[in-house]
């Protein structure tokens, strides 16, 4: 796997390869990789001559100074795992790369960017959408995964990509779960084994909508599901909401798609998760 920390660098090398008439898929991450993350590398594997993986922890989307701090790092396991499966390219810049003092971003997401994650998290859109932008323009890709666990993320991105015209597709990815049916995350390593038992109540009420929502009882099943987390011991339930799996705006037993989005903390750590319910 070649590594590069610089643009330039990454940049003469993928002009070549496209050249050369290479596709190039692009998986931006912020590394503490798990199988999540290669799935995705997978995927760009399946459609992309050329598969670009970026490590970057963003300080631009983190609301929470010691959130950014404790954010884990555990580049050499990154590494590791990444030649594991073939990766071709790691694209691991420092902040000093990526972004110039002071500086200024702002995008029009509409309502996208305040419900659900950003009514909990201001200004993390804002964040996420700037180093995307930068890692696109930095890459032009052909092809961009990113996964189903950033459900609310991914509609963001693809508005940037309709409202700025760019040229690449997008590709959402299913998320990849624990036996026990934890969603996969980079902020699992800090759960305790107690706060990963009580952490299952997440997947288990969004499967419950799943299995008994039956296209006329919204909003008793997610009643239902809501207190089935409020009752568990070690979480704190920030938002269960069923919404239209488009605009993310609240759903109606009517709304053609719909999806299951809730976050909670666990212990000392937030975690989200999400089904597609139709
Ligand atoms: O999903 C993530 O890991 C990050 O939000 C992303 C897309 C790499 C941007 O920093």
């Amino acid at each position: 796997m070649k590594i590069f920390n610089t643009k330039q660098a990454l940049q003469q090398y993928l002009l070549q390869c496209r050249q050369n008439g290479k596709t190039i898929g692009l998986v931006p991450t912020m590394g503490a990789l798990h199988n999540g993350h290669l799935s995705l590398i997978k995927q760009a594997q399946q459609k992309c001559d050329v598969t670009v993986c970026s490590i970057f922890v963003n300080p631009t989307q983190f609301t929470n100074a010691d959130d950014l701090k404790n954010y884990p790092r555990p580049i050499e396991a990154d590494i590791t795992k990444l030649e594991s499966v073939n990766c071709d390219i790691l694209f691991n810049p420092e902040v000093t790369e990526m972004y110039a003092a002071n500086e200024q971003w702002h995008i029009d997401l509409g309502q996208l960017e305040h419900l659900l994650e950003g009514k909990f998290r201001p200004g993390h859109y804002q964040g996420v959408t700037q180093v995307v932008y930068k890692l696109f323009d930095i890459v032009k890709p052909d092809y961009a995964f990113f996964g189903q666990k950033d459900y609310q993320q991914y509609l963001v991105i693809d508005k940037m990509v309709q409202l700025l015209n760019l040229p690449v597709k997008l590709v959402m990815c299913p998320i990849e779960r624990e036996a026990d049916g934890l969603a996969m995350s980079s902020r699992n390593i800090h759960l305790t084994a107690d706060d990963h038992a009580h952490a299952l109540v997440l997947s288990k009420a969004l499967a419950y909508i799943k299995d008994n929502f039956n296209g006329s009882n919204l909003s008793e099943v997610t009643h239902s599901a809501g207190e089935m987390v409020r009752n568990q011991q070690g979480v704190t339930l920030e938002y269960l909401e069923i919404a239209d799996g488009e605009t993310l705006q609240p759903a109606t037993d009517e709304s053609a798609h719909l999806v299951a989005l809730t976050a909670a903390q666990v212990g000392k750590t937030r975690l989200i998760d999400n089904m597609i319910i139709r």
